[in-house]
């Protein structure tokens, strides 16, 4: 089966109802996006699908066959960080971690449809991204504050050439 990731078409050997979740971190060695609930609950597992935020760990690959997957690999880099990516470091945001690539998907799907979200749309579109460590007040000034960057220079995506697959990290 072929999947487009990142921008990159890749082949995978796997049954068509495996999970995507399994597929981006086992066949595929993206271990930025994490396994929490396993059940749609918690947003750990959050990719992109045309764009949009969905939960990895309860879509069978075989329904986004052809379709653009992007996953935390595929927005930004250490020398081209997203403008969330940048606000989520210059506020700290991150406290264990573990939820932070889901949380970071989740608010770059907003920004790209909503490019200066309300207080409330904020809310609404984050609301399935649980964070156990409570960091929710910092994630929302850091949308903000990437709003604001983001009316200045528009988001970039990662280029397929650009991209590249990193060593699992657990
Ligand atoms: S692991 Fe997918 S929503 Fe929790
Ligand atoms: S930073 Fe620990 S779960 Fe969110």
């Amino acid at each position: 089966m072929k999947i487009i990731i990142n921008g990159a078409a890749r082949e995978v050997q796997v049954a068509p109802e495996t999970p995507l979740l399994w597929v981006i971190r086992e066949e595929l060695k993206l271990t930025g996006t994490k396994f929490g609930c396993g059940m749609g609950l918690c947003g750990a597992c959050t990719v992109h699908q045309n764009g949009v935020a969905i939960r990895s760990c309860i879509t069978p690959v075989s329904t986004v066959e052809g379709m653009e997957i992007t996953t935390i690999e595929g927005i930004g880099s250490e020398d081209n960080p997203h403008p969330l990516q940048q606000a989520w470091q210059d506020l700290n945001v991150p406290q264990c971690g573990y939820c932070q690539s889901g949380q970071l998907m989740s608010a770059s799907a907003l920004l790209a449809q909503n490019p200066n979200p309300t207080d409330s749309d904020i809310v609404n579109a984050m609301s399935g991204n649980i964070c156990r460590c409570g960091t929710y007040p910092r994630i929302k000034k850091a949308i903000k504050k990437a709003a604001g960057n983001l009316q200045a220079s528009s988001v970039q995506m990662l280029q397929p050439e650009m991209y590249q697959p990193k060593e699992p990290r657990g």
